[in-house]
């Protein structure tokens, strides 16, 4: 007899509406990644540099060159400086980055404030770590942070809370007024921030991203995560980075270094010198996704799905209400993928306790132009 130490994890949402996707021959919208090729000189580096022998472990705190990378990006977008030895840690993704964020600092019945809905690796990597995740649902159509119970929720337990901005699966964005309220709740408490913010440069409408690096009190017991993945369309690379005061970074590398010790050495190099070259990339990269959006749903308009454009992240929510009411979101998403050709997320995945009357979907729109006309052309059918 085997005592799960998660015995209540099952098959991810995100494997089986893509397996159900695969096997219904159905457009996949569901998992979010693009269905596009990453730059090409990024690809190109990446074989120039397994070619010039780039493929023993790397250093355990990342390639030099990509912190200073990653610190020169952090520089240009928030204004901000961070030390790239002490304060930026490369990762196999910003999953295990989270993952060794938690392991780092969080004690058998510690608890842990995540807003659900919540991506779903917090609540394991919490449990692993042996401290008890307490679910505040976000407040009403916005997904904003309901303050009065967040500070109903804190306990003298209370040792971390896990933020996510721009939002999955919402898209939507916590703001500087949010964030000092924040850390005016939590002045004189023992708790450290995990901001997930692995979406920081998919925002949109000339709107700015709120950075807990930003926010200098906020930072100072923050571990802020990023993904390579997301932001240069390779997430299949699974490389990631967290940044954190030193004294923080000094336990997170604890943990990395006997979770991987290291990210992939030449993938390392490779970003290292795309970013170097390119750092328009990622000044682009609003416009490049607003543009997705903008037309996803335009061709969207005359569906009878419902919705309200997302200022941030790569997906787009849509209130099926006047479609199906009678059937729940996991229904539904297997109704669409089945029936309709289109596989989507239901959110009721991304709560502990999902709300009975939300009729929601979860699209990504990191597609070619023609993956979204075709979907689109499904959707309005339906
Ligand atoms: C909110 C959020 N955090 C973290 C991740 C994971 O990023 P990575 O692939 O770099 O581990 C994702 C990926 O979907 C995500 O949506």
């Amino acid at each position: 007899m085997i005592t799960s130490k998660l015995p209540n994890v099952g098959i991810t949402i995100f494997t089986q509406m893509s397996q159900l996707a695969a096997s219904s021959g159905a457009l996949n919208l569901s998992q979010g990644f693009p269905d596009f090729d990453a730059p090409q000189a990024l690809c190109d580096a990446v074989g120039r540099h397994i070619a010039n022998g780039h493929n023993q472990y790397s250093p355990m705190t990342g390639l030099p060159a990509l912190r200073q990378q990653v610190a020169a990006k952090i520089a240009r977008s928030y204004g901000v400086s961070v030390n790239a030895d002490t304060e930026v840690t490369i990762t196999p993704g910003a999953t295990q980055a989270i993952f060794c964020a938690i392991q780092a600092v969080i004690h058998s019945g510690d608890e842990v404030i995540v807003f659900d809905p919540a991506y779903d690796s917090y609540e394991p990597s919490v449990a692993l770590a042996g401290g008890r995740c307490v679910h505040v649902p976000l407040g009403g159509k916005d997904f904003a942070i309901d303050f009065q119970k967040l500070g109903e929720a804190l306990s003298p337990r209370t040792r971390m809370i896990i933020l996510n901005s721009p939002h999955n699966p919402s898209g939507a964005l916590i703001s500087r007024a949010e964030l000092d309220q924040l850390a005016a709740l939590i002045r004189d408490r023992d708790i450290y921030v995990i901001s997930d913010e692995v979406y920081e440069h998919l925002v949109f409408d000339g709107v700015a991203h709120a950075s807990v690096l930003a926010h200098e009190e906020l930072y100072r017991r923050a571990f802020v995560v990023s993904s390579f993945g997301k932001t240069y369309h390779v997430t299949g690379w699974k490389t990631g980075y967290v940044v954190a005061p030193p004294a923080l970074t000094e336990e997170l590398r604890k943990v990395h270094q006997y979770v991987s010790f290291c990210g992939v050495t030449p993938l390392q190099y490779a970003l290292a010198d795309f970013m170097a070259e390119h750092p328009e990339h990622v000044e682009e990269l609003p416009g490049f996704y607003q543009a997705k959006r903008d037309l996803f749903c335009d061709l969207l308009a005359p569906s009878r799905f419902s919705f309200t454009k997302v200022t941030g992240t790569y997906f787009q929510l849509l209130d099926y209400s006047q479609i199906r009411p009678d059937l729940n979101d996991v229904e539904m998403a297997r109704w669409m993928t089945r029936e309709h050709g289109v596989a989507a997320i239901p959110i009721s995945v991304f709560y502990q306790n999902p709300l009975q009357e939300q009729r929601l979907v979860r699209l990504c729109f990191a597609k070619r132009e023609e993956t979204l006309r075709q979907a689109a052309e499904k959707l309005c059918a339906i």
